[in-house]
């Protein structure tokens, strides 16, 4: 028996999950996507777990606590979300969103869920995205409630304040915070309709956004997971892993599929 080198076998195996990827999306009806951080890694936005985590570096009880930000606003805005306004602004759209926004264009995603705050998906063509955690682009006053675009606020003071004299807070969940309940009524609607969801990027660790593929798998869906590592999902609720990036992979499965359509 010929041992075939790993490499050899690894590549052929992605690139036989690869087709086998575009052609379940080319007969599902109607599939969604579950996205976190890693969507966004190949956009220069660090994720929060594993290699170059931001929770590596910071202890999220510590800083993304409503808690903390409640105690010490001038600590989290400094340590974590200046740095946060700054990578964002600076951030594009990389393959792995525009493989989603393309699948919408040929019909056969409509919904993307996502755990992320960058805004990447809308800005790569997604026009339906439910936004878990709430969206960086936005903040508002403690006080007064007076909404701002984040690229409106000074940040020569910190913590930001409001003309009332309020100090500003991302319209983002903290740890400790309810998921908005449009988010999560429309995300359990959208996961136990579909017949495919692709899970994309996110450890699958943080609750309930981590319960949409088990709804979707409940519920008839294929599940399938792209992500260089394996999560709490791998071996049984994913029917199967593609093991790589967001992008490189999206990208190839796209064009798979436009061959099969
Ligand atoms: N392509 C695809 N996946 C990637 C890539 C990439 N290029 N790079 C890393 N990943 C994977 C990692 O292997 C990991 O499984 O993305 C995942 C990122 O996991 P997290 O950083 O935990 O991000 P996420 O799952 O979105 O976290 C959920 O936790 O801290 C909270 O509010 C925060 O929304 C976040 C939530």
């Amino acid at each position: 028996m010929v041992a075939i080198p790993s490499l050899i076998f690894r590549k052929e195996l992605m690139d036989a999950l690869i087709k086998n990827a575009a052609k379940d999306l080319a007969t599902c009806k109607q599939a969604v996507a579950l996205t976190g951080a890693g969507i966004s890694v190949e956009s220069n936005i660090p994720p929060f777990r594993g290699k170059g985590g931001i929770w590596e570096k910071f202890d999220p009880m510590e800083y993304a606590h409503i808690d903390a930000f409640m105690t010490d606003p001038v600590k989290v805005w400094n340590a974590l979300l200046k740095d946060m306004k700054g990578i964002i602004d600076r951030a594009k759209p990389n393959d792995g969103h525009l493989g989603l926004a393309r699948l919408e264009t040929l019909g056969k995603l409509n919904t993307v869920i996502t755990q992320n705050v960058d805004g990447l998906h809308q800005l790569a063509g997604n026009t339906d995205v439910i936004e878990f955690h709430g969206n960086f682009a936005w903040h508002f006053c403690l006080a007064c409630g007076r909404r701002v675009k984040t690229g409106q606020i000074d940040l020569s003071e910190i913590p930001p304040k409001c003309p009332c004299g309020g100090i500003y807070r991302p319209d983002c969940v903290f740890f400790g915070e309810m998921i908005p309940s449009q988010a999560l009524y429309r995300s359990r609607q959208a996961a136990s309709t579909c017949d495919l969801m692709l899970v994309v990027g996110t450890s699958a660790v943080v609750q309930p956004a981590a319960l949409m593929p088990v709804v979707a798998k409940q519920a008839g869906a294929k599940v399938i997971e792209i992500n260089p590592e394996t999560t709490p999902l791998t071996g049984s609720i994913s029917d199967y892993l593609i093991q790589g990036k967001a992008g490189e992979t999206l990208a190839a499965i796209l064009s798979e599929l436009e061959r099969l359509l």
